[in-house]
């Protein structure tokens, strides 16, 4: 596996693989790859004949109070894992490569479904991740990109972009990757302290009691959220939000929906986690 840093590099691998008749996956991340990551790329593997990789801590999705610059770069050994993974490209490129005129002005933005959940208080993040992730399929054109519905709201977003702009990519989600107790892999969970560590289950053990209750046919589901909230929150969580939402329009469900995603985002010390379960009443 090559490593490429500039994009007319990148664009040149494509196009002799394209040339030789091959279908190309792309798999956009930010890098401290973990084995949520390589659950994409087997699924890229298994999807096209070849798989790009990008590790690109982009500055656009970051608020300046966020951790952009602490946020984990390992590039050595990810480039070792996706080695050893098979990956056949990794496309990695600087901030002046992605940004070449410095400050962004031109932005890719997908309104609605970026104003709830994760939305309501990062407000510029989804514009910043939609406008880089634009950048990637201009300058990859793979004919597959893989997303994890770890970030549901994501790839809900970036499946409308690509259906709205008419990229001709298909878009794969694929399962969240876990540990053996329930926790999400994320690069943001070596944040955690060894206590915390042990706590950090509990999102995804409460998300699943309130899918059951919403199973066994209780509808409340503004009083199921406060609950799962005052669960989370007596366990040193600082809860940004538990949503029981549409999962097209991700607004807050109504007892009508039908297709439900439940979605928690909390901080536990100094990491902000999320997690979601879906659930379909049909
Ligand atoms: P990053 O957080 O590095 O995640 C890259 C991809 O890995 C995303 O599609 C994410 O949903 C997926 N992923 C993360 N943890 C996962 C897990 N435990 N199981 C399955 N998939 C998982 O998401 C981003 O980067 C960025 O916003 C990006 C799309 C690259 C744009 O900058």
């Amino acid at each position: 596996m090559d490593m490429v840093c500039n994009v007319a590099e990148v664009r040149a691998r494509v196009a002799a693989w394209r040339r030789a008749g091959k279908t190309v996956a792309l798999v956009p991340t930010m890098g401290n790859l973990h084995a949520g990551h390589m659950s994409l790329v087997r699924a890229a593997q298994r999807e096209a004949d070849v798989t790009v990789v990008s590790i690109f801590v982009n500055p656009t999705q970051f608020a300046p109070s966020e951790d952009f610059d602490a946020y984990p770069r390992t590039l050595e050994a990810d480039a070792a894992l996706l080695r050893a993974n098979a990956a056949d490209l990794l496309f990695a490129p600087s901030v002046d490569e992605m940004y070449p005129l410095g400050p962004n002005t031109t932005w890719v933005e997908v309104e609605q479904l970026g104003r709830y959940l994760c939305g309501a208080n990062r407000p510029t993040h989804f514009r910043g991740v939609t406008t880089v992730v634009s950048k990637l399929f201009l300058i990859v054109a793979p004919d597959v990109a893989v997303f994890g519905e770890k970030d549901f709201q994501q790839l809900t977003i970036l499946r409308r972009m690509t259906a709205e702009l008419r990229f001709p990519i298909r878009i794969v989600g694929v399962p969240t990757w876990r540990e053996a107790d329930g926790l999400a892999f994320s690069s943001r969970n070596g944040y955690l302290t060894e206590a915390e560590r042990e706590r950090a289950p509990l999102i995804q053990q409460q998300l699943q009691q309130l899918k059951r209750a919403i199973a066994d046919g209780e509808r409340d589901y503004r009083a199921l959220e406060d609950v799962m909230s005052a669960a989370l929150a007596a366990q040193g969580f600082k809860v940004d939000y538990v949503s029981v939402a549409d999962a097209e329009t991700l607004a807050p469900a109504t007892s009508e929906d039908r297709k439900l995603v439940i979605a928690a985002a909390a901080y536990l010390g100094k990491p902000r986690l999320i997690d979601n379960v879906t659930l379909d009443l049909t």
